[in-house]
């Protein structure tokens, strides 16, 4: 309890928090869960920031994500039929958040959720899942379950890869249910930059295929998405179509 209380702030310029229900501002219910939230890139915490008991790990972990991280934007780029290099040259990679999620046991799951249903602010995430289970996408209007598999990641693409993919890659929409077993425990490594104005990558763009979205000031943008509760099914990305 003492050292989760030292990291307990809801200041989002800390590059190391412990918080529950991240975005209760804005939404009325709250989501069963608590998170431990580390800003890793750009400019890292010093290792003394980081909580004694996971400090090694999470160097370790961080590392190994980036890696991972720049191999999926090589496959993302070359899936566009862009050089293999684009996305890093972009700079979808220099910007690396990680949150580790965990959800208590609930007694009541049917009045309640993990995660409320969201799309991701980012580029990519990788999402590790322990055994529990929970998470669902929404695909073709309804709700599928993403079963663990041992040893996966689940890879999900955030409205940032909708934006600058002209929409080819699609934003998924998910969320975790509440669950009575448990305590569930997630990490899930966000690949996401907000410090300029994109909009889709010119070489996607021509006659056949025009923007659809605007020239997006990011830091407008995940202003909106933190703030702003969705209304009339409107995604914050939709704000931006053309
Ligand atoms: C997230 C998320 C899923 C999970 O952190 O954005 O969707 O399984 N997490 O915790
Ligand atoms: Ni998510």
């Amino acid at each position: 309890m003492k050292s989760k209380k030292e990291y307990y702030t809801r200041d989002v310029k800390k590059k190391v928090t412990y918080t529950s229900n991240t975005l209760i501002h804005k939404t009325k219910a709250a989501d069963w869960k608590d998170t431990l939230y580390f800003r890793m890139v750009p400019d890292s915490p010093h290792p003394e920031e980081l909580p004694v008991v996971c400090r090694e790990t999470t160097i370790n972990y961080t590392a190994y994500i980036r890696g991972l991280g720049d191999t999926l934007l090589k496959l993302v780029s070359e899936a566009l039929g862009l050089n293999p290099d684009h996305l890093i040259e972009f700079g979808c990679d220099k910007g690396l958040k990680i949150m580790c999620h965990y959800y208590p046991p609930c007694p009541e799951p049917n009045r309640t959720l993990g995660s409320k249903s969201h799309t991701d602010p980012d580029f990519l995430t990788i999402l590790m899942q322990d055994h529990i289970g929970g998470l669902q996408v929404f695909h073709q209007n309804q709700w599928i379950d993403v079963s663990p598999i041992p040893g996966a990641f689940v890879i999900n693409g955030g409205d940032l890869l909708q934006l600058i993919s002209n929409g080819k890659f699609k934003s998924a929409e998910h969320r975790v249910l509440a669950n009575h077993t448990g305590p569930r425990i997630s990490v899930a490594s966000f690949f996401a930059i907000y410090d300029r104005i994109c909009g889709p990558i010119k070489e996607l763009l021509s006659d056949e295929n025009p923007a659809v979205y605007k020239e997006v000031p990011l830091m407008e943008y995940i202003a909106q998405y933190m703030w702003k509760e969705q209304d009339g099914g409107m995604t914050t990305l939709d704000r931006f179509r053309l």
